[in-house]
């Protein structure tokens, strides 16, 4: 049974259907045991406390270096026994102690179809707004593995989503959430923790 930390810094949509998916015994080898928030008062830490999983803030301003803030987030970590780390909407960078700590043992969860619209300061609604931006017709959502290159690590799940005339960021945002990504997330953890990747 692999531990699970999820890390989160806004609604928590994607916890939540993390959670919702493991209520349903879709992952029969692992459990989300951790949740961290980048800040305090977010609602994801509320979805948390509804599933009676326990909620940790580490912020990065309550440390003076980014070195410092990494070892924090590794203690929390380590005395929580995590096995697995996901990223879902976790906006703090991890530094290479973390990455290395967890290799092949970070997931994230991007709104597109990486390599398209990724990379520093791709997240969120800037995401959708670069896409319909550029007028694709398809975008959609990715699970890759972390490493030291943002939104750069291995490729395990994707999933296209139609644009439609008439979207806005907001739309398009919450199709790719509903369609592609509370799909692919708990899918792609279900994957790792049977040992099928
Ligand atoms: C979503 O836009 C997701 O694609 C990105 O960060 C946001 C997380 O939303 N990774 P939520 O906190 O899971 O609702």
């Amino acid at each position: 049974m692999m531990n699970i930390a999820v890390l989160v810094s806004g609604g928590g949509t994607n916890l939540q259907a993390i959670l919702e998916s493991e209520r349903r015994g879709e992952n029969p080898n692992g459990k989300v045991t951790l949740v961290v928030a980048s800040k305090p008062g977010v609602y994801a830490l509320e979805r948390a406390k509804n599933f009676g999983v326990k909620g940790e803030v580490v912020r990065r301003k309550d440390y003076a270096t980014a070195e410092e803030f990494d070892a924090a987030l590794l203690k929390v970590l380590h005395e929580n026994n995590i096995d697995l780390v996901v990223l879902a909407g976790f906006l703090s960078v991890l530094g290479p102690s973390v990455i290395a700590a967890y290799p092949n043992r970070i997931l994230n969860i991007h709104p597109s179809l990486i390599p398209s619209f990724c990379g520093p300061g791709f997240y969120g609604l800037r995401v959708h707004e670069a896409a319909l931006a550029r007028g694709v017709k398809v975008t959609g959502a990715t699970v890759h593995f972390v490493n030291e290159v943002c939104d750069g690590g291995p490729i395990l799940l994707q999933k296209a989503v139609e644009v439609q005339p008439g979207d806005t960021p907001e739309i398009l945002q919450k199709r790719v959430m509903e369609q592609a990504e509370w799909k692919l997330l708990p899918k792609a953890i279900a994957m790792v923790c049977s040992g099928e990747v």
